[in-house]
């Protein structure tokens, strides 16, 4: 348990620097989502995701974490619309296709939250082009 917390703190502190890094580069200056839209994908996620990926979003073998360091390597330093478009397209797994491209974009919003990420003043595009050009940036979780 302290292990973990532990974790979440290198986690944040190296995402502040990270984050600040990239301020620097002119991003999105506060967060990539609203607080409003990853609390609508939480209510989302709670119905159509929770029952296979789990509430704290841990998943459980043999159904991927999405929110962890692995999922972190795989997410980051990539553009936003490779996680909407995974999601969009093969999710939930017992109705892929099932979610509206607004819907997809709150669940990405709370998704985010849950790996750390800040919410800000902008909402994050429910559309791929325009996803595509956000990079979400690299933390390192250890
Ligand atoms: C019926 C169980 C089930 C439901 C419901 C479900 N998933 Fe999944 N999900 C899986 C399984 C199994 C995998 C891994 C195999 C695969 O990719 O299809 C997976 C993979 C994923 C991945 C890829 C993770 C990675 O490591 O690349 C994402 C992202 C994801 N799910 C998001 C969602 C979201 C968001 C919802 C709700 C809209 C959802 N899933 C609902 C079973 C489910």
């Amino acid at each position: 348990m302290i292990k973990a917390l532990l974790g979440l703190n290198l986690t944040v502190l190296t995402f502040a620097i990270s984050y600040a890094a990239l301020q620097d580069d002119a991003r999105p200056e506060a967060g990539l989502y609203t607080a409003a839209q990853s609390q609508r994908g939480n209510v989302i996620y709670a119905k159509r995701c929770a029952a296979c990926h789990g509430q704290d979003l841990a998943g459980g073998d043999p159904i991927p974490a999405l929110a962890s360091p692995d999922f972190l390597a795989k997410y980051s330093g990539r553009s936003l619309s490779v996680l909407f478009d995974r999601i969009g397209n093969t999710m939930p797994a017992d109705a892929p296709g099932s979610l509206t491209p607004a819907e997809t974009v709150e669940i990405v919003a709370f998704i985010l939250k849950a790996n750390q990420y800040p919410a800000g003043a902008t909402c994050l595009p429910s559309d791929a082009p325009a996803l595509e050009k956000l990079v979400l940036p690299k933390i390192s979780a250890h």
